[in-house]
This record gives C-alpha cells, sequence and structure tokens, in this order.
C-alpha cells in the first residue's frame, strides 16, 4: 500500500542537468563586490550572531557568537541536543527571523541591514525551507501547497502546473493530490514539505530535521535527493540527529547551548 510513497532511488531526474538552473536561483554566480571578503567566496557569511529572549530579569540566550561560512556547494550538517539553538539557527538563516543581532551576508545581499519585507523576499528567491514541523497549509491541498513557492516567484500558471504534476509523481504522491494535510499521515506530510521545499530549485536548501518521520528507505530517499541536488550545485544546510544522513553532507557543525563548540 504505502509503495506509492517509496521513493525509488533515480526517481529524482529533476534535480540533475535537465536544465541549465539546477541549483540555482537567480544570480547563483554573482560575483558582485563582496564587502568584506571574509572566507574566499562564501555563499553565505555570518557574523557574531547571537539570539535571545527575555526572560526573568535578563535575558535567555539562544545563539551565541555564531560565525559560520558556507560556500557555494557547500553541503553542511548542524548536529547537538534539543535545545542547542539547530532551529533558531535555521531560522536566521532562511531570513524567516529577523530579531537577532551580528552580521549575516548572502552573495551580495547584506541581510542584517535588510527591511522585514525585503528580508521575507530574498528568502523566497533563494531558499527553501523543510520545516520541522512541516508548516504545510492547513486549507490547501497536497497540490495547492506545493504550487506556493512557485507562485512567490512568478511562474506562469502552466509552468506551475507542469512543476507541481512532475513533483507528484517523482515522489510518488499523484494519488494524494487532492487530499489536505489532515488527510496525510506525519510522514506523508514531512515528504509534501521536501518536496515543496525544493520543486522551486532553490539556491539554498535548509532543512530541519527532515527525515525525522520517516520510515528508513524514504528517509534514504531523501537523503539521495538532497546528494543529488547538492551535486547538481545547491548549497544545503540540513539539521539531523542521523549519523548515517549527516555523512551524506560534507562537514558537521556542532550546536551546544547556542555555541559552535569543536
Ligand atoms: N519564543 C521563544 N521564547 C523563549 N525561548 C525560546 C523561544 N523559541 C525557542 N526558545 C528556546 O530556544 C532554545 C533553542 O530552541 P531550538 O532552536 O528550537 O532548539 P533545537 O532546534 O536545537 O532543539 C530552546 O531552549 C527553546 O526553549
Ligand atoms: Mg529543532
Amino acid at each position: 500500500m504505502n509503495r506509492a510513497w517509496g521513493l525509488g532511488v533515480g526517481a529524482w531526474g529533476f534535480a540533475v542537468g535537465d536544465s541549465g538552473t539546477a541549483g540555482g536561483g537567480p544570480l547563483p554566480n554573482a560575483a558582485g563586490p563582496s564587502p568584506q571578503p571574509l572566507a574566499p567566496n562564501p555563499f553565505l557569511s555570518v557574523r557574531n550572531v547571537e539570539k535571545s529572549f527575555p526572560e526573568g530579569n535578563g535575558r535567555q540566550f539562544v545563539l551565541r557568537r555564531i560565525s559560520l561560512d558556507v560556500a557555494k556547494g557547500d553541503f553542511v550538517t548542524i548536529m547537538g541536543p534539543s535545545g542547542a539553538g539547530k532551529s533558531t539557527l535555521l531560522a536566521v538563516l532562511g531570513m524567516l527571523d529577523g530579531d537577532w543581532t551580528g552580521e549575516y551576508r548572502l552573495l551580495e545581499h547584506v541581510v542584517h541591514k535588510l527591511k522585514h519585507k525585503d528580508r521575507i523576499a530574498l528568502g523566497k528567491q533563494y531558499v527553501g525551507f523543510v520545516f520541522q514541523q512541516y508548516h504545510l497549509i492547513d486549507d490547501l491541498t497536497v497540490a495547492e501547497n506545493l504550487a506556493m513557492p512557485l507562485s512567490y516567484r512568478d511562474v506562469k500558471a502552466d509552468d506551475r502546473e507542469a512543476a507541481v504534476a512532475d513533483t507528484l509523481d517523482r515522489f510518488g504522491m499523484v494519488a494524494k493530490k487532492n487530499l489536505y494535510p489532515r488527510q496525510l499521515s506525519g510522514g506523508q506530510q514531512q515528504l509534501v514539505a521536501v518536496a515543496r521545499a525544493v520543486i522551486h530549485r532553490p539556491a539554498l536548501l535548509l532543512a530541519d530535521e527532515p527525515t525525522g518521520n520517516l520510515h528508513s528507505s524514504q528517509g534514504k530517499d531523501i537523503m539521495e535527493l538532497f546528494r543529488e541536488l547538492n551535486a547538481a550545485g545547491t548549497t544545503i544546510v540540513q539539521v539531523t540527529h542521523s549519523e548515517e544522513n549527516a555523512k551524506v553532507g560534507k562537514r558537521v557543525i556542532q550546536l551546544r547551548d547556542g555555541w559552535i563548540v569543536d
């Protein structure tokens, strides 16, 4: 029964090589002037990022002096115990959160100086995000949820429909396309969340425990998808507790109590 959800390896033809835009949103090679060349051509560069919440008379720090360079085509794994700040860091990188101090540059964009609206727009342009809690839109069907990132990008209706049909097919979800998230299992919702994050071929894929609710063969297929996307040029930052998943990436960053350790 679940075979429709079995993601055969090799089902991901869309990930590589069938267009000139693989792995690239717009401007993937923007060689623009880097305001501070902190590392050789980092795709993104974070300096001294801190985030805290008010607590009692003081503040509880969730991210402490985070500095990180990620090159184009890198594949970074963030690991660490629950509460370490992994999801918080991913939200900063994905430009979903603007309430922090420090510096963040993405290509030629100075994220820490952007207005809220421009930061969100930049995120929509560059980022595909797999949320830990999926965040599918309850009153949209699977197909409509998949179309969302395309609608942000002014993709023509015909092309949008074709991309949605293609993705439904490749994820084995054609039979589910008119269902609503509540009609899916947790694992199925997670697959939709992954599909939605990659359908627009973002230059930067951020994934928060993207296989946490999948059975192991589906989890392997998702990691194979990430491997192919990365080989085609997509920059990836994933959060995982899985050593197996971490091995698919190129390097691991450990977070503890908001600090990068090692
Ligand atoms: N809105 C909030 N108010 C106060 N504390 C928060 C809030 N959101 C997250 N935190 C705290 O930030 C810390 C890091 O959370 P999170 O980034 O979700 O950790 P992880 O993803 O590594 O499990 C946790 O201690 C959490 O309780
Ligand atoms: Mg988390």
